[in-house]
């Protein structure tokens, strides 16, 4: 069985084998990673070959602190500082100039890297037992679904990994905010539960959203956290309707979702899941409320109905 569970030799474990170039199955408060060293090159192409992942869309470097990344990026912004000290360990990823120290196959050739120090006790303890910084994608094939839970990892990615530490459900369950620090403004590359009121809030910058920068993350392709069925927005289902609502289910194929965002996100993915097993011919979505809190929801949904 490859999903233990975090015992203090499961960790151990999974250590060892990111010190031995292999790939483990990393928990995180926000999905499911694909752990690998930061600074082995050759791990990293096995995680680009395990998820299909074109190899120009570059990956999170995970860190226990941002001093533990001082050797990884060249400078460090005031703002990025701040950011760090507010919600680091946490759901939370920034884009910094890099050194030669990390491997261009970590970035896809860019100058710069993502780092993150994640908030989840197990990755934490992983990281520190195994003293390397840890690229880790989420742990899905190219263009699907990113698991948020140890069983909903798809067979063809747990046979390239050594190990899954099972940390039970994700906290949050989508992917991190990516705020790109390395201009004079922030950007957000892609939205996720630091949110952009929260940047502002804390910085006093003005920060500009994802959407009108697309082109600067090469991994916000327009479809993307896709289940197989197709998928799009309703105002409201119908008795007959198999998908996703705020209110009383009307069927076994529908699901009712929490009307706030971090309820809501925790449940999405694996609730998407849970549809595609049902294989119906079309999955509907109610859409949520238009509001800034929403971004991060508005932004996995657009991409899942590839509008
Ligand atoms: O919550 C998360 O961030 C999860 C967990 C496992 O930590 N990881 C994750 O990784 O979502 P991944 O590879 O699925 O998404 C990484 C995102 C991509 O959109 C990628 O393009 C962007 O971060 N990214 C990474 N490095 C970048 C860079 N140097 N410049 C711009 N965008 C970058
Ligand atoms: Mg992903």
């Amino acid at each position: 069985m490859k999903i233990l569970q975090p015992t203090d030799e499961a960790i151990k474990f999974a250590a060892r084998a990111l010190q031995n170039g292999e790939l483990i199955g990393l928990p995180t408060e926000t999905v499911y990673g694909i752990g690998a060293s930061a600074l082995n090159s050759a791990a990293i192409r096995k995680t680009f070959d395990l998820k299909r992942r074109p190899a120009e869309n570059p990956l999170i470097v995970h860190v226990t602190s941002l001093e533990a990344a001082s050797n990884l990026v060249s400078s460090i912004p005031d703002a990025a500082r701040k950011l760090a000290k507010a919600f680091w360990p946490g759901p939370m990823t920034m884009v910094l100039p890099k050194t030669s120290l990390v491997p261009d196959e970590a970035t896809g050739g860019l100058s710069t890297v993502a780092i993150r120090v994640p908030m989840s006790p197990v990755a934490l303890a992983i990281l520190f037992e195994s003293g390397l910084p840890v690229t880790a994608p989420s742990a899905n094939m190219f263009m699907g679904l990113s698991p948020t839970q140890a069983d909903r990892i798809a067979p063809e990615i747990l046979s390239g990994l050594a190990c899954v530490i099972d940390e039970g459900p994700c906290h949050f369950g989508i992917e991190s905010t990516v705020i790109d620090c390395t201009g004079s403004d922030l950007t957000i590359l892609r939205p996720g539960a630091i949110t952009r009121r929260m940047i502002e809030t804390l910085t006093g910058l003005k920060v500009s959203p994802a959407a009108a920068e697309e082109r600067r993350s090469p991994g916000m392709y327009r479809r993307h956290y896709a289940p197989k069925t197709p998928i799009r927005f309703v105002e409201a289902l119908g008795p007959f309707d198999a998908g996703i609502g705020f209110s009383e289910p009307q069927s076994k194929y529908q699901f009712q979702l929490p009307k706030e965002p971090a309820g809501y996100s925790q449940r999405l993915y694996s609730t998407l899941y849970s549809l595609d097993q049902m294989s119906r011919l079309q999955i509907l979505v109610e859409s949520p409320p238009d509001d800034p809190e929403w971004e991060a929801v508005w932004d996995r949904l657009k991409k899942a109905t590839g509008t």
